[in-house]
């Protein structure tokens, strides 16, 4: 048995926050004046697009900004109104958070409107991580958004059958009955940071002893490649459908949350910044390629039968801020300047197309191949000619106001301080408010980014408010607002209040045997009392 330094000291019960913890923020960072106006634009893109969206689409879900339209893609709760709340906070739009309030208030939780089978995973990073974030955000004093968390949750937790530590992906909320068939490890494994917050908040363990029976169980099968769990999981069995890997859809968000409910959590089980580590060094040694033109560096796909696919994805992108920030939290270098490698590769898909926008996937050629998938198409003479100049040719090539480049391109700045990725940001709003602003006020996405007069794409999702507007401004706003060493953002980009980060994260190799917490909170923290059945919160960090 091996005690790191932090953890002695805080055995010892002296405080961390008096020890120099690790920081993912570059020291004394600040944005400089020449960007100042780029914040305010960004608060004027959301003020128009959520108008917008109040206007034609409130309370259905989803703006169509184009045709002035609305979509239901979760069960008509206000999708877009409730995913938004942390950003109209952190935006200082007091008047619109308090109308969310009211309306998040009225949703009932309990039912899905439009009659179809409710997604646990969708319906815990939309709703449950905004409410529990604005909850946090508004200082406790609107004990209804807890409350409305909690209704959603005492309906997903049918989801979880007999023993089974996987839930199912889909239920139905008039029989509680889960849909059967596979799930994967993004639905299975994104659940722990929302659902150990709502732990937290109601005093009952329940919640978060289930998402970690989830992710534990994952984490612990035999994987693929180490730390590189398959992608699809069957919550029957238990186990692994095929060898999948990919830091992209399906599987993305439970490698993102390994490391950040370590973080969020400062647990004294070194499973999950284990897992973590495992999974970058993995991926370093077998899935990170350089294209044979222009040396980019991107993270390839392993298929079922192990072989490497050298595809990429707008979604998968996400990878490099979250190298950047777990590099950081445990102290590698290495780590976090592949991070900035991978930022790099991201980029370029943004800086190359007619839109300056990236596509939804891509591929390239590397020194050990050039295979993308059986029965893939080979690239035309077009994408031939195009992987000549650009290092990467997109084959799927619409832009669906996904945040996650643009979420990198947030945690470089903020990790670095260089000026470029402020200029990046630039570009992008640029680019957004030239091909994407639509008479409606709205922004839609693109069918194809190399040619943006080939129509819109016309979604906007809630992700849009949620995650894409508010990593822009967060990018431009005073770096000590929402610090990455106060906050960790839930996959939806809603922030949670961290406590303060131990001096090391780099893993214990397990000291401690992990048991379901039976008391509720864990060290560091003071149970509050029930207030005439409302839970309070327990100390504020
Ligand atoms: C949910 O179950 C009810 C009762 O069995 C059934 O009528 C309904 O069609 C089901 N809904 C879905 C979306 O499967
Ligand atoms: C799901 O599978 C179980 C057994 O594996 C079966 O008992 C149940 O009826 C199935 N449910 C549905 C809705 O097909
Ligand atoms: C940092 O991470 C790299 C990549 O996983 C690994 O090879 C190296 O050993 C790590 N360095 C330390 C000091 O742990
Ligand atoms: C390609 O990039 C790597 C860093 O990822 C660098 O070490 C190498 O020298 C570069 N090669 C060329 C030919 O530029
Ligand atoms: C992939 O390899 C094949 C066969 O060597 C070649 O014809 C094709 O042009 C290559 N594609 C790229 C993108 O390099």
């Amino acid at each position: 048995m091996r005690l790191s330094f932090s953890r002695v000291v805080l055995v010892l019960g002296l405080s961390a926050t008096s020890l120099a913890g690790v920081s993912v923020q570059k020291s004394g960072l600040s944005v400089p004046k020449q960007y100042a106006s780029r914040r305010d634009q960004v608060k004027d893109m959301f003020k128009s697009s959520y108008g917008a969206y109040m206007k034609y689409a409130f309370p259905h879900d989803d703006l169509a900004p184009s045709s002035t339209g609305f979509w239901d893609f979760t069960h008509q709760w206000g999708a877009s109104v409730i995913d938004a709340m942390p950003t109209m906070y952190i935006m200082g739009l007091n008047d619109l958070f308090n109308d969310a309030v009211k309306f998040a208030a009225s949703v009932d939780f309990t039912q899905s409107k439009t009659g179809d089978t409710v997604n646990v995973f969708d319906t815990t990073i939309r709703f449950l991580g905004p409410l529990l974030s604005s909850y946090e955000l508004s200082n406790f004093k609107h004990p209804v958004l807890l409350a409305k968390a909690k209704q959603s949750a005492d309906k997903l937790v049918h989801a979880w059958v007999g023993d089974n530590p996987i839930p199912y992906s889909f239920l139905n909320f008039t029989t509680n009955q889960p849909t059967n068939g596979t799930s994967n490890i993004a639905e299975a494994g994104t659940l722990l940071l929302e659902w150990s917050r709502l732990s937290k908040y109601t005093l009952n363990p329940k919640y978060v002893n289930l998402a970690t029976k989830a992710m534990k169980h994952i984490a612990n099968l035999p994987a693929p490649l180490p730390g590189l769990a398959a992608q699809v999981i069957d919550p029957a069995t238990g186990n692994f459908v095929g060898g999948y890997v990919s830091w992209g859809s399906e599987s993305d968000s439970y490698f993102e949350y390994l490391i950040k409910y370590a973080r969020l959590s400062n647990t004294w089980d070194s499973i999950y910044i284990d897992t973590w580590k495992t999974a970058v060094d993995s991926s370093i040694r077998s899935l990170l390629k350089k294209s044979t033109v222009g040396n980019h560096t991107y993270l390839a796909d392993l298929d079922d039968e192990g072989r490497v696919l050298h595809i990429g994805s707008h979604l998968a992108c996400f990878h490099a801020g979250n190298w950047i920030y777990g590099g950081k939290l445990v102290q590698n270098q290495t780590i976090v300047n592949y991070g900035l490698e991978l930022m790099e590769g991201c980029w370029n898909t943004y800086a190359s197309t007619t839109a300056g926008i990236g596509p939804e996937r891509f591929a390239y050629a590397s020194p050990d191949g050039n295979f993308t998938g059986e029965g893939d198409p080979a690239p035309t003479a077009e994408q031939l000619a195009f992987y000549e100049k650009h290092g990467f040719y997109q084959t799927i090539g619409f832009y669906v106001l996904r945040p996650e480049v643009l979420e990198s391109n947030f945690y470089a700045w903020r990790a670095t301080g260089d000026t470029k990725y402020l200029d990046r940001a630039g570009a992008a709003i640029d680019a957004f408010n030239k091909y994407l602003l639509v008479p409606s006020g709205g922004y839609a996405g693109l069918n194809d980014v190399m040619n943006p007069g080939a129509g819109y794409w016309d979604i906007a999702d809630s992700f849009w408010y949620a995650e894409t507007l508010k990593y822009l401004y967060l990018t431009f706003d005073d770096p000590k607002h929402i610090s990455l060493d106060n906050y960790v953002f839930n996959t939806e980009c809603s922030p949670f209040k961290a406590p303060p980060a131990l001096l090391s994260y780099k893993g214990s190799g397990g000291w401690l045997p992990w048991k379901p917490w039976k008391v509720w909170p864990t060290h560091g923290e003071v149970p509050a009392a029930t207030v005439s059945g409302v839970p309070r919160e327990g100390r504020k960090w």
